[in-house]
């Protein structure tokens, strides 16, 4: 029989020592037992099954093939939250923290201020950002999110149920504003901003496995967020006072403000950095 010990010296072996590989190694054996990590360490000794052993050594080599731990496990923590996810959405990243804690931070000012605020998050994929300010905010009766991916939309509702919020996060299929049905005071979004001059830098899991309509987005990464500043610009979506919040690239600011003092030159436009003292929030206020 063999032990947590041998398939976590096995699984690092194979995958390597660094942090992120350890990670990755935990979270399958986790995976494949059901048991938490700190039980490996306290009981090294204590046998898996074989069924286990097989099951964590073909996920290892589908790991080691490129697969992304996510995609392997099922899902994804983020900002305390469980997601499900799949090929068909992009795997919640770490620094969307941020928008969200941003966002929540506008939604409680209005609250405090006695507004309910209408709440639009765009490009919702596995549906992280609405379905947590749902949860983080129960005083917001209802969220709109939308995706031009079905694929994606079916990911989100089931998250939308995983988190109790299906009846308050209305799901909505099209592209960029149009299926919003009214005007909105908030709206997020983490949109595609790879461009496609960047496909050298991307690691194969990034390119091989996640959905490229979830990270393409023209040959500069620019043209959604061109796109949704110029929709929302122009076709009266936002309320008076409304602020938009958008992820994006960690060199974008600077082409972004130019864009915005052409095409929304009234708009206040501020940035907020990522841990690693990147620009990668951009608000907007009408
Ligand atoms: C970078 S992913 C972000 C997903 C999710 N918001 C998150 O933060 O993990 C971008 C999402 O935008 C969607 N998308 C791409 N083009 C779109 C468009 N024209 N209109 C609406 N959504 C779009 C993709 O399907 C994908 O789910």
């Amino acid at each position: 029989m063999t032990t947590f010990k041998e398939l976590l010296v096995k699984g690092t072996q194979q995958l390597g020592e660094d942090r992120n590989a350890c990670l990755d190694v935990q979270v399958l054996l986790e995976h494949v037992t059901g048991i938490e990590r700190f039980v490996f360490y306290a009981y090294p000794e204590s046998e898996v099954t074989i069924e286990q052993e097989q099951h964590f050594l073909a996920l290892l080599k589908r790991r080691l093939q490129g697969t992304p731990v996510a995609y392997l496990v099922g899902h994804k923590e983020f900002y305390g939250l469980d997601f499900l996810v799949d090929k068909r959405v992009l795997i919640p990243r770490p620094e969307t923290e941020l928008l969200v804690e941003a966002a929540l931070e506008v939604i409680r000012c209005r609250l405090a201020a006695g507004q309910v605020p209408i709440v639009a998050d765009v490009g919702t994929g596995s549906g992280i950002i609405p379905v947590t300010l749902a949860v983080e905010e129960p005083r917001l009766p209802y969220l709109y999110a939308s995706d031009i991916s079905a694929d994606a939309l079916e990911v989100a509702r089931l998250n939308c149920l995983r988190h109790h919020v299906a009846q308050r996060v209305r799901l909505l299929h099209g592209d960029l504003l149009a299926p919003l049905p009214e005007r909105v005071d908030i709206l997020t979004a983490n949109l595609p901003y790879v461009g496609s001059n960047e496909i050298d830098i991307l690691t194969t899991d990034v390119y091989d496995y996640e959905p490229h309509l979830a990270l393409f987005s023209g040959p500069h990464g620019l043209d959604l967020l061109h796109r949704l500043l110029i929709a929302a610009q122009q076709f009266v979506i936002l309320k008076e006072g409304a602020v938009v919040l958008l992820e994006i690239g960690y060199q974008q600011r600077e082409e972004l403000e130019q864009f915005l003092q052409q095409v929304w030159p009234q708009a206040t436009v501020t940035f907020k950095k990522d841990y690693a003292g990147w620009d990668r929030l951009l608000l907007l206020q009408i």
